[in-house]
């Protein structure tokens, strides 16, 4: 067993993250005990950061207390790794527009202390601008105008120097275009406000996806 970034680990395959709650399942994943602590097997084809792992990911800039914006949260599945890595001392403002996952959300959030949910449509943060300031935003909210809501956010909610990262699903921006072409666009947008730090292609877990890691300029 490996730690390849903090409070992230690798056996064989396996990416892991560190139980926050002995015992608890989130979606059905594999629970391994190593000596006295409990890992989460975090799936590659069920979350974009775990799958931009095994894709050999270099930059994961989520750390211990570490106080998260994450757009498009759902249902929890990554954000529940995230809760892991972030651990008792940190913090995950989770907005969902859909009620339903609102609902599967608190569920989640009630055993793990540290994600609180938040129904609201991402494009509008001035609905939950009581948000304090974050070291990261992560967005997942599959939309056409996905870099425009993140730098909006950021803008608002992220502090100086602070990390930002997008999965880039081209499809719900256009699925008529290539997706290199759309990736294009999208990066030139996104440069204006953040220092991209890293790239990296889904395929095959996710396919026409890339994840970006960015931190404020
Ligand atoms: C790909 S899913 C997120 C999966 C989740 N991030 C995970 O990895 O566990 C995209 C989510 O974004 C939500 N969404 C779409 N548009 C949104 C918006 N404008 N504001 C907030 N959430 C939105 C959808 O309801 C959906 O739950």
């Amino acid at each position: 067993m490996k730690e390849i970034f903090p409070g992230v680990w690798k056996k064989g395959d396996k990416i892991l993250t560190e139980n926050l709650v002995l015992g608890s399942r989130v979606y059905g994943e594999e629970l391994i005990r190593e000596k006295k602590t409990e890992y989460r097997v975090w799936n590659p084809y069920r979350s974009k950061p775990a799958a931009a792992i095994a894709r050999g990911l270099r930059n994961f800039p989520l750390k211990e207390g570490m106080k998260v914006l994450y757009l498009g949260i759902a249902s929890g599945t990554t954000a529940s790794h995230f809760s892991d890595i972030i651990g008792k001392n940190g913090a995950i403002y989770g907005v969902e527009i859909s009620e339903r996952s609102i609902r599967d959300l608190n569920h989640v959030a009630e055993k793990r202390g540290n994600i609180i949910p938040i129904l609201a449509n991402a494009k509008k943060p001035e609905d939950y601008s009581w948000v304090e300031p974050v070291d990261l935003v992560y967005q997942d909210a599959a939309t056409d105008d996905q870099s425009e809501i993140i730098i909006r956010n950021a803008e608002r909610f992220l502090k100086p120097k602070g990390f930002a990262i997008i999965s880039i699903k081209t499809r719900s921006i256009d699925v008529t275009r290539p997706p290199r072409e759309i990736y294009r666009q999208e990066l030139a947008k996104l440069e204006n406000h953040f220092q991209i730090l890293e790239k990296i292609e889904l395929d095959p877990y996710e396919k026409d996806h890339m994840l970006v890691v960015m931190r404020k300029k």
